[in-house]
């Protein structure tokens, strides 16, 4: 399987063009950002993860996680565990990663196979309007797929800072884990278990939001749902971007510093019986500064069966969606590129 017609990537593309953008990446109307709440309007929920090792603000903090949850699909976390100075290192030599020459970066150029590697297109379409952004795609978890030829080999540190900060998210997202378990009512080990207990995917994009001339007709990241189980997104600390759906709204996201935005996926929607809900969002590009985020995806192993949990199966609540694996939930969307909310999800809806 290859890509339909040859990859272009944006970043040399935005280096070439001072004024306007080739019509590939001009949306339509309806899908061009609109202005709304401006960033000191509204935000995601902040919380402060620490609490949950302290016993006096421990129900509070899983109350806290719990509202975000159920409210917002979408919150930051500080106090997460993950050492500032290791999330500093990661984003810095991703940078230098993209700011390498093209022939560099062009040595991992990616396939829609696996989509490992550098790569600038989500989805296999011929003649589909493009997001502006190119990114990096690697698997951490399960280990069989972790494949260090396949990562950067520069910046020299690039290898054991993805490594380091690898094993720090997953830690986390299995406290997560825990925590929306408990929340849920469930045994606090049923989510980690649904996931495949050890053997959890992990698995990292790195995008790269180049300069835009005309940051009102595109998109950096078209909207979309997160597929997996859940994502910790490292935004850039000086670059806002990332929009959230609320309502009618797009909430652009004002980042804490050194938090983690986490959100939940379709996959956790599913396990939930939509108590959950993986929300939409997208990023926005601007003229000034280019934008670079690490994405990570904290998923279920890919041919476990995913379905709601059921003790959350009820005559009042019944099962909103059928069983099915990730692997057969993520080759649609690797297909067809990101479309909106639950491009699945809907037609996933058990016929009873
Ligand atoms: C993603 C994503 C948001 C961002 O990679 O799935 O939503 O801010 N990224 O880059
Ligand atoms: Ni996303």
């Amino acid at each position: 399987m290859d890509w339909p017609e040859p990859i272009i990537r944006v970043q040399s593309v935005s280096e070439n063009c001072t004024d306007s953008i080739p019509g590939r990446y001009v949306k339509p109307p309806e899908a061009r950002p609109s202005p709304g709440p401006g960033p000191g309007d509204i935000n995601i929920p902040l919380i402060d993860l620490g609490g949950i090792h302290d016993d006096k603000l421990r129900e509070t903090t899983l109350r806290h996680v719990s509202d975000a949850c159920r409210d917002w699909g979408f919150f930051q976390v500080v106090n997460h565990g993950v050492r500032p100075d290791l999330m500093d290192r990661a984003q810095e030599a991703w940078r230098e990663f993209f700011h390498q020459p093209m022939e560099v970066k062009q040595g991992y150029a990616n396939s829609p196979k696996t989509y490992e590697g550098y790569g600038s297109r989500l989805g296999i379409e011929k003649g589909a309007i493009l997001d502006w952004s190119d990114y990096y795609f690697l698997h951490y978890l399960p280990c069989n797929l972790r494949d260090h030829n396949k990562w950067p080999a520069l910046p020299n540190s690039i290898r054991e800072v993805i490594d380091e900060y690898s094993r720090e998210i997953v830690r986390l997202g299995g406290v997560l884990l825990k925590i929306m378990s408990i929340n849920l009512g469930l045994d606090e080990d049923y989510l980690q278990n649904a996931f495949g207990g050890e053997d959890v995917g992990a698995c990292l994009r790195v995008n790269f939001y180049p300069k835009c001339p005309q940051p009102d007709l595109t998109l950096g990241l078209s909207s979309h749902s997160d597929p997996g189980g859940m994502t910790f997104l490292l935004p850039d600390q000086n670059v806002p971007g990332l929009q959230v759906r609320r309502g009618g709204d797009w909430i652009t996201v004002k980042p804490a510093p050194h938090a983690f935005i986490v959100n939940i996926g379709d996959q956790i929607q599913v396990l939930s019986n939509a108590i959950y809900k993986s929300v939409e969002h997208r990023v926005i590009v601007n003229s000034k500064q280019e934008r670079i985020s690490l994405a990570y995806f904290y998923n279920p192993k890919s041919d476990l069966l995913i379905q709601p949990a059921k003790e959350l199966v009820t005559s009042d609540t019944p099962a909103i969606y059928s069983a099915m694996t990730f692997d057969e939930y993520r080759l649609y969307i690797r297909t067809k590129g990101p479309k909106g909310k639950s491009q699945l999800i809907e037609s996933l809806k058990s016929p009873n």
